[in-house]
């Protein structure tokens, strides 16, 4: 089977970000003003595009944002693949930390990749978050 996981435009991983996270609302609720300051990268598998995430650079520390895998695609390993390459490249780039705002339900899995929880804390649009981070 072909995976690939490259740079993609925002545009690309709006339409993904769309369908996965919020599909009931608007097209626009998923864009983010950051978003051209962005380095959207995606996993294509077989040439279809199953699971992005979104790094932003700010002071040597990347936060990562949107990370969606298609839902019949998730559980297979796709997301872990495309979270390993972005944490290299984060390392790659000389940066000292990455963190991000981790629903709570997903602690358990950003702990297998090192994340660690911090004590900020916070609920947004009814849904549960914690600052997750790694010294790199
Ligand atoms: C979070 C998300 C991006 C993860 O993507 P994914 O492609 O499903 O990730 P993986 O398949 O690598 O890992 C998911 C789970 O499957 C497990 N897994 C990985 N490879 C596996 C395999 N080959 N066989 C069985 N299980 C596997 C992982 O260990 C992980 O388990 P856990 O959730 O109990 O920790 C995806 O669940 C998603 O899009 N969720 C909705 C949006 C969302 O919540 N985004 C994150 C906001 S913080």
């Amino acid at each position: 089977m072909k995976i690939e996981i490259t740079k993609i435009d925002k545009e690309k991983a709006w339409k993904l970000r769309h369908k996965v996270m919020w599909p009931d609302r608007s097209f626009d609720f998923i864009k983010l003003e950051d978003d051209d300051l962005g380095i959207h990268f995606g996993l294509f598998k077989e040439n279809i595009l199953i699971s992005v995430i979104s790094l932003f650079i700010n002071n040597e520390e990347g936060q990562f944002r949107k990370f969606a895998t298609l839902q019949q695609e998730q559980g297979k390993g796709y997301g872990s693949a495309l979270l390993d390459f972005v944490i290299t490249e984060a390392k790659y780039r000389g940066l000292k930390r990455i963190w991000c705002n981790a629903r709570k339900n997903k602690v358990d899995f950003y702990k297998k990749f090192g994340l660690q929880v911090t004590n900020s804390n916070f609920i947004k649009g009814g849904k549960s978050y914690v600052i997750m981070e790694k010294d790199l």
